[in-house]
């Protein structure tokens, strides 16, 4: 873990609330995993304000991505800062995905749950391509949102091959209805064909909760990265706290990412 100023390369607004940001921060990028995420300090914000945990994007060649949602006061000064400001980057923090996967991976977002996702499936199909492996893994992400406008980042994973199945409240863009509806057609297929597969998933409660008991259910591996509220960010404060089969663990050192086996909801 390291505390890095990190110059900003690019900051950009995608819409509907989002933005990108990127960064050179090669000692961070250099040992980052999908999964992990890093604290910001933010500038503009007074000096004892909290730092504001994301999770990373993308980290390759020296260079940081993020996504994120402006929501609050942090991600709303986060908005001013420009390229060629420098920023204390923390990180990376936490416990990620196993890069590992038996059978297809199955990667399932909400919102800025995609985020870690997006990195997870470039490691997935890059680890694979670059092995004597002949082939990269099934790799498919399941999406989900109110809207179309919720749905971030799909033509980077169409990009890396990723088959991409979307479900909206609203039907605007893909099925309409929840993203389960797509998954669960999904797993029926699987284990008709008596296909493996483990599950990947980063989003609101409701969908983790949903996603890991599909995957205890059918006694297939469930990797899911719980969003709390988060303070110190290293392990000091406990206030990210996640209950488990083991007591209490704190997202940001035991997680962010937990079996799904592990969970107790
Ligand atoms: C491990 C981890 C990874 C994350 N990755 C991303 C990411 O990739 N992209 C992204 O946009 N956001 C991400 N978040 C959420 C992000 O950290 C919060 O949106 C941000 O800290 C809010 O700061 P703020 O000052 O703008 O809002 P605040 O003013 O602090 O809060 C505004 C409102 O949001 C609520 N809130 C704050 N933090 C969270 C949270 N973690 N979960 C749910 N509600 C919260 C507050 O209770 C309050 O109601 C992540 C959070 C965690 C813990
Ligand atoms: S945020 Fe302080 S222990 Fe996790």
């Amino acid at each position: 873990m390291t505390d890095e100023k990190c110059k900003v390369i690019e900051h950009r607004e995608l819409g509907s609330g989002y933005r990108f940001i990127s960064f050179d921060a090669p000692k961070i990028a250099e040992g980052a995993t999908p999964g992990q995420f890093v604290h910001v300090r933010v500038p503009g914000l007074e000096p004892s304000a909290l730092r504001r945990p994301f999770s990373i994007f993308n980290a390759e060649e020296g260079r940081l991505e993020l996504l994120y949602k402006t929501i609050g006061r942090g991600t709303a000064a986060l908005n001013a800062v420009k390229p060629g400001d420098v920023v204390s980057v923390l990180g990376p923090l936490g416990h990620g995905f196993p890069l590992k996967c038996n059978g297809a991976a199955l990667l399932v977002g909400g919102g800025f749950g995609v985020v870690p996702l997006y990195f997870l499936a470039r490691r997935l199909i890059s680890k694979a391509l670059g092995t004597s492996e002949a082939k990269a893994p099934i790799v498919k992400l399941f999406v989900g949102g109110r809207t179309k406008n919720d749905l971030l980042a799909l033509d980077r994973f169409e990009k890396l091959g990723v088959e991409v199945h979307a479900a909206t409240n609203d039907g605007s863009f893909g099925a309409k209805g929840l993203v389960t509806d797509p998954l669960d057609d999904e797993l029926i297929q699987l284990r008709t064909a008596g296909e493996k597969f483990e599950l990947f998933a980063c989003g609101p409660d409701p969908m983790l909760k949903a996603v890991s008991m599909r995957a205890t259910g059918s006694k297939s591996k469930g990797w899911i990265s719980m969003d709390r509220h988060m303070v110190c960010g290293v392990g000091a404060c406990y206030a990210c706290i996640q209950k488990t089969v083991r007591g209490n663990s704190r997202c940001c050192i035991e997680g962010p990412v937990f079996a799904a086996e592990d969970l107790v909801w």
